[in-house]
């Protein structure tokens, strides 16, 4: 049977952070599905779609990778794609907690799906969506920290934004 992982997250938007989790799981599981959750919690700037978007053109290059996204419980939506496991990236302890309470509430839901934690890259231990949208919004250079897609796709939004 492949194993199947799923690294669920709001990608807003995708860092080389994230990508460096997705290429290092990639090689633990036979099939990774990258999911991006419609959080109705959040005000997202970018759209699901245009989240989709840019970490589809970003992990093209990894055969075993497929991006999606999802509503509602994480953990319905891993059964629905068959995976037994859900990845998230630990950064710094101040991840810990919550994620913790995650892995735990998802283990009661199904105490057949696991929780892989995998450490971010050093270089990537700072770097988190929300601190490389602050620093683009005031046109710092971001280009060591996302995508090409990504970098471009934050210039445009900030410069919409300005009109
Ligand atoms: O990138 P994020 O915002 O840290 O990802 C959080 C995510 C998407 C993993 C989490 O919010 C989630 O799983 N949401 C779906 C709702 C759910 O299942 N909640 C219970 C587990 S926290």
């Amino acid at each position: 049977m492949p194993s199947i992982a799923v690294y669920p997250g709001s990608f807003d938007p995708v860092t080389n952070g994230h990508l460096d989790i997705i290429e290092r799981s990639a090689k633990v599981f036979d099939h990774m599905v990258v999911a991006v959750l419609h959080n109705r919690n959040k005000v997202p700037l970018f759209s699901v779609e245009e989240r989709v978007r840019m970490l589809k053109q970003s992990v093209s290059y990894l055969d075993n990778v497929e991006v999606d996204s999802f509503n509602g419980l994480l953990i319905d939506y891993v059964r629905q794609k068959k995976a037994h496991t859900i990845v998230r990236g630990l950064r710094a302890v101040s991840d810990f907690e919550y994620e913790m309470q995650a892995a735990s509430i998802n283990r009661k839901l199904d105490p057949s799906i696991e929780t892989f934690f995998m450490m971010t890259n050093n270089q990537y231990s700072y770097l988190s969506s929300s601190i490389v949208k602050e620093v683009a919004k005031y046109e710092a250079n971001v280009s060591s920290l996302v995508p090409e897609i990504v970098e471009k796709a934050l210039h445009e939004k900030y410069s919409q934004n300005k009109k």
